[in-house]
């Protein structure tokens, strides 16, 4: 029997993975420049931190999580996000006690939701997040907001749409619970049985859900930014100041309530306007996290973050059209004629890929004109032949495809002419 890759889940191929690369070291430079700094978590943590974390309401802990046991009954669950872990670092390995605050982070790596697959959406999938540990200044919400666009921005990416909400302090969110609450207990038997548990356990999540999207109440219901108290509702303008201040455009939606539950104050979300583009437009989202580090443990300490997947980013390049500016070439192809030249050319690759370059020969036994057309796809651009004759002489004949000149050279020369 022939096995097949699990259901969601994808092979990244040569020739693709280059582009998983690009964006990789693009993600990379530009948290240098931003001063985040790479955290590398367990693939795998305590389920309890993910129910605490991430939240019991919400349809990832719920539905959505690889949880299984371990040999000695542990539960365990395969990270369906990056937050709880980034957070549970944060206070396990003190990094609050480091004079350099806030701490900053990020991390780039496969999440597990057992979702159901479609365009867009995967059972395992790569983010690439950040999280801003320890500050409490809206300049930081900007930040991050703004490192999120400037990846898009840097890649190519120009239909972009960014909406943001505010989800108010532990005070207004009380507030606007009582409202929901209110708004949606008469008439709750309506709705399905999720939203029923909802009601009670986290009414916003009711607003997120699924199967009841098209109920007339979902209109009605009250909206968080009514609820703001004073606090709250400066804090959500100074990150539209900061924002506009910057140059990021951006739409207030009072519908944004994203689907964890640890979210505070700023929430936002970054979706695609391409055309073309499939069912699920959103391409990264984030938000204030004030209470995660104290709910499972650490000392209160405000947060903020966001996370994208490198899966819903190529297809937005895609539905744009836009081609990474990926180098496919090699700097030289040794193609060999006769036995002297194949047992000489093991020592020339050796020694030109010592001096850092990129190059390929044949192991096949191939005829000369296979070998320049692996060279060919190969993007070679120089090739160099060598037969009895040249070795004989001391010299490698090299071609430089792009002009179509050729030059004789010496062998012991050869590093040193292809590397100008
Ligand atoms: P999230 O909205 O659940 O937030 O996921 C963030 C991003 O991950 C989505 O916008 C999408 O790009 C990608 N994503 C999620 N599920 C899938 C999937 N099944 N297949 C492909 N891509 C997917 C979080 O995960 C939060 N931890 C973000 C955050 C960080 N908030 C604060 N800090």
């Amino acid at each position: 029997m022939a096995f097949q890759i699990p259901r969601g889940t994808q092979d990244i191929l040569p020739g693709e993975v280059e582009r998983w690369q690009y964006i990789e070291n693009t993600a990379r430079e530009l948290c240098k420049t931003y001063q985040y700094k790479e955290i590398r978590t367990p693939i795998f943590e305590h389920t309890e931190l993910f129910a605490r974390g991430v939240g019991e309401s919400t349809d990832i802990v719920q539905k959505e999580m690889y949880t299984f046991e371990d040999k000695k009954g542990r539960s365990i669950t395969l990270r369906p996000e990056g937050t709880a872990a980034a957070v549970r670092a944060f206070v396990e390995k003190k990094l609050f006690a480091n004079p350099q605050q806030p701490t900053k982070l990020y991390y780039i790596g496969p999440m597990f939701r057992y979702e159901r697959p479609q365009t867009g959406r995967f059972r395992q999938f790569v983010q690439f997040g950040i999280e801003a540990m320890g500050s409490n200044d809206p300049a930081i919400d900007a930040e991050v907001i703004s490192l999120a666009m400037a990846l898009y921005e840097k890649l190519g990416l120009t239909k972009l749409k960014l909406i943001i909400n505010s989800l108010g302090d532990a005070e207004s969110r009380k507030a606007h619970r009582d409202a929901l609450i209110a708004h949606f207990e008469p008439r709750i038997d309506e709705f399905c049985s999720d939203c029923q548990h909802r009601l009670k356990q986290n009414p916003l999540r009711i607003l997120d859900c699924k199967k009841d999207r098209d109920h007339e109440l979902m209109e009605t219901a009250p909206s968080i930014l009514d609820f703001l108290n004073e606090e709250s509702k400066l804090y959500f303008e100074k990150v539209q100041q900061y924002l506009t201040s910057i140059g990021i455009s951006y739409e207030v939606d009072p519908g944004l309530v994203r689907g964890l539950d640890y979210y505070n104050h700023t929430a936002f979300e970054i979706m695609s306007d391409a055309e073309g583009f499939g069912a699920i437009t959103t391409l990264c989202g984030g938000g204030r996290y004030n209470g995660l580090a104290k709910d499972i443990g650490g000392p209160e300490t405000p947060g903020i973050g966001f996370a994208l997947s490198i899966e819903r980013l190529l297809a937005a390049l895609d539905a744009e059209g836009v081609k990474l500016p990926i180098d496919q070439h090699i700097d030289c192809y040794i193609v060999t004629m006769g036995d002297k030249a194949k047992d000489m050319s093991v020592s020339l690759l050796y020694n030109l890929r010592k001096a850092g370059l990129t190059v390929e020969k044949d192991y096949e036994d191939k005829k000369m004109k296979a070998q320049f057309k692996a060279a060919d796809r190969l993007n070679a651009r120089f090739v160099a032949v060598l037969g009895d004759d040249e070795i004989e002489k001391n010299i490698i004949s090299v071609k430089n495809m792009e002009t179509g000149t050729q030059e004789e050279v010496s062998i012991d020369e050869l590093v040193s002419y292809l590397s100008k």
